[in-house]
């Protein structure tokens, strides 16, 4: 055939990179209303459900049953679930109607039942609703901080300035898993040296996560994966059970816990049972309620490039985001893993969290460049910062960050490295040379970072968990250095723990450490004139764009 250059240019756009796939009911390759999809049902007898979306007690599998008993509220079920649900899908975006009505509805609902409602709803009406149901009423955002070296000097400075940025949380995980203790302190340092606050966690195998969170050195665990088919579940290596106990063990030491799910994971491991993707996800999303954990990490989350292979795939993210909110969960709404080479594609998933505002609008943002990201690349990054900002300025929109001066970044940089190189010192660990500090507080990437004998620092790393080192050790070592601001704001970290009021839904610190959360920062928005409102001093800081020509330079 004789080609259409129009066609061969398109053929070469970053769009056609990506990878798409038609549907495939059988084996679950569908977004929403898979024909396998079970149909809404209830029926309880003495307070205990004994049929649930079409299937009778004795045919429960081990999540069913844990859903029918802990995740669904008995009381309402039967009168939630004779309501129309295109009449409570219409309620979600009714302004008159308070998403605490709703949240009632919704948490006497079966998975078929929340599946159902959503699917009434486009994307619009989608976005208006989370606006509405999201748990805090001020929005946040999240940010990773890893390097492909695990060079701790640069994780701490990579910290500070994502916490000079503006995100609430900061988060790393490891290349080689031995070098997980440098890299949580290092996160921990660097995080509270960008501003006081900062939540941190370092993403591990279980066991090592929840040490390094009982030392202290870390203060949210947030990959604690769930998954909505019993099979699947059993082949992460879990029960229900044994996921409530796991964070439970956390949430006792006063450790902030969020689970992990989303759309896809469970056909992308084999065993969906021709069920839909949403369908599948709304089951975690009761599975993490019946656990009493107050937030999830959603929105597809390591599985997008399979769903947004998918027609229908960003609607039914945006969904889930939806209905985590509407059980009163807290939700990190996802755009954390890199699944397009289309800016265009990109953009546009990462507005439909930004404009209606999640409790994190991204659960993941790269505060490091995409070669750096550990985690599954970002769908934004420490390059696309400008862009974000612009964003914010255009449509006067909070997307939980602040523009900051080159001068700033470099302080609170130079400030992470110092303070780790004084901790190093401190601990007896390997030296961390002015050479380091320079090169951390100036770097774009671990190439900018002079190479550290690894073999070495993993071998430090056990040595200093085998102590018995604790956050405690690394407080005094701080103070007694100079750096008694970061000493405080870690020691206020701790004192928040015995406190216990970050561990209710949504929380988040202020600069004060005081506790900003679902509690007493409530969603109210009841349409315009309501709910988050972006405040003059606010407005200021969000419009700030240093490049921008003042009137005397026109
Ligand atoms: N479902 C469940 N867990 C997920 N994770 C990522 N995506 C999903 C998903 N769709 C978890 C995995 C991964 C971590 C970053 O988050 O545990 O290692
Ligand atoms: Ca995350």
């Amino acid at each position: 055939m004789k080609r259409s250059k129009r066609f061969e240019k398109l053929e070469q756009m970053p769009i056609n990179k990506d990878g798409f796939s038609y549907e495939w009911e059988e084996v679950g390759l569908i977004t929403m209303e898979s024909k396998f999809d079970p149909k809404p049902s209830i029926k309880v007898e003495n307070g205990i459900i004994v049929e649930m979306d079409g299937i009778k007690r004795e045919d429960f599998d081990s999540l069913d049953k844990f859903i029918a008993d802990y995740g669904i509220k008995v009381e309402n079920a039967e009168k939630a679930m004779a309501m129309d649900s295109l009449e409570i899908a219409r309620m979600l975006v009714d302004i008159n109607v308070p998403r605490e009505e709703i949240t009632e509805i919704c948490m006497s609902c079966t998975a078929a039942k929340l599946a159902e409602i959503v699917s009434h709803l486009n994307v619009v009406e989608m976005m208006m609703a989370q606006m509405k149901m999201r748990a805090r009423k001020t929005p946040a955002n999240q940010a990773h901080a890893t390097n492909l070296d695990d060079n701790p000097v640069l994780i701490a400075a990579d910290a500070a300035e994502e916490g000079a940025r503006g995100f609430a949380e900061v988060e790393t995980t490891c290349a080689l898993a031995r070098y997980a203790p440098f890299n949580a302190i290092a996160l921990m340092i660097g995080g509270q040296a960008g501003k006081a606050g900062v939540l941190n966690q370092c993403s591990m195998e279980e066991a090592t996560e929840l040490e390094l969170g009982m030392r202290g050195f870390t203060s949210y665990a947030e990959t604690l994966s769930v998954y909505g088919t019993e099979q699947v579940l059993i082949d992460g290596g879990d029960t229900a059970y044994s996921k409530a106990f796991l964070a439970s063990a956390y949430a006792s030491r006063g450790i902030k816990i969020r689970y992990t799910s989303g759309t896809g994971s469970e056909v992308l491991m084999g065993d969906a049972e021709g069920k839909s993707a949403l369908y599948l996800e709304i089951r975690c999303l009761m599975l993490t309620k019946a656990c009493g954990v107050q937030g999830i990490q959603n929105g597809s989350i390591n599985a997008i490039p399979l769903m947004a292979a998918l027609p229908n795939g960003f609607r039914a993210i945006t969904a889930e985001n939806l209905i985590a909110s509407m059980l009163n969960i807290e939700v990190a709404a996802g755009n954390d893993t890199a699944f397009t080479h289309s800016d265009f594609r990109r953009g546009a998933k990462l507005v439909m969290t930004m404009m209606p505002g999640t409790d994190y609008i991204s659960s993941g943002y790269g505060g490091i460049p995409n070669l750096d990201n550990v985690f599954a690349g970002s769908n934004e990054d420490c390059d696309d910062y400008d862009d974000y900002y612009t964003l914010q300025r255009d449509m006067q929109v909070d997307g939980g960050l602040n523009p900051i001066k080159e001068e700033t970044a470099i302080e609170v940089r130079n400030k992470a490295a110092r303070a780790m190189q004084a901790v190093f010192e401190g601990l007896g660990l390997p030296e961390i040379t002015d050479e380091e500090v320079e090169a951390a507080t100036y770097a774009y990437c671990y190439k900018d970072m002079p190479a550290r004998n690894k073999v070495e620092d993993m071998k430090a790393a056990t040595e200093m968990m085998e102590k018995g080192t604790t956050v405690i050790d690394i407080i005094k070592i701080l103070h007694e250095a100079g750096f008694e601001d970061i000493a405080e704001n870690l020691l206020n970290q701790m004192k928040q723990r015995v406190i216990g009021d970050y561990l209710h839904t949504s929380a988040i610190f202020d600069e004060n450490y005081n506790v900003i959360s679902a509690v007493n920062d409530r969603n109210d928005y009841m349409g315009p004139g309501t709910g988050y409102r972006i405040s003059e001093d606010r407005w200021n800081v969000l419009k700030e764009k240093f490049t921008a020509l003042k009137p005397q330079e026109i």
